[in-house]
């Protein structure tokens, strides 16, 4: 099993700010994940939420079921402290996903509060920036 949590705004993807993150939907992106999950053999639960809270919820629920997660902290990669420090207590592999590139964006963009917690960050691939994370657990998990 493992997470695939996406943060704000990433429900509306395909109609929110198509030349930076494409045209393809959210629906989209969450059966290419179930269908990585399938090749991979891994079952892929997708989710997303506009709330903070839920979020780090989420986090706990992955780190006492010692379940490996792929997450776009979206906005809140650049400034919630408080999505770091449920990050910090993780029990398994987590990998910080992107979309678009930030360090080629707006300058907030270039911060990243979660990056030091994660075990890795994958960005700017589009939505295949999800499909390696899923991959790069998958072979840390096999190890
Ligand atoms: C994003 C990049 C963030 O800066 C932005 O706030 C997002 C999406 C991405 O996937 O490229 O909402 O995480």
């Amino acid at each position: 099993m493992i997470y695939v949590l996406s943060g704000p705004n990433l429900r509306r993807l395909g109609i929110r700010e198509p030349d930076v993150y494409g045209s393809d939907t959210f629906e989209d992106l969450a059966d290419l994940c179930r269908a990585t999950g399938r090749e991979l053999g891994l079952h892929v639960e997708v989710r997303q939420t506009d709330d903070e809270a839920e979020l780090v919820g989420w986090l706990h629920e992955a780190a006492d079921g010692k379940i490996p997660v792929v997450l776009n902290p979206a906005a809140f990669t650049h400034y919630s402290y408080a999505l770091r420090d449920a990050i910090a207590q993780r029990t398994a592999p987590l990998v910080e996903v992107h979309i678009s590139n930030p360090a080629a964006r707006e300058e907030f963009r270039h911060t990243s509060v979660v990056a030091a917690v994660a075990t890795g960050t994958i960005a700017g691939f589009g939505l295949r920036s999800y499909v390696l994370a899923l991959r790069a657990i998958a072979e840390m998990i096999e190890k």
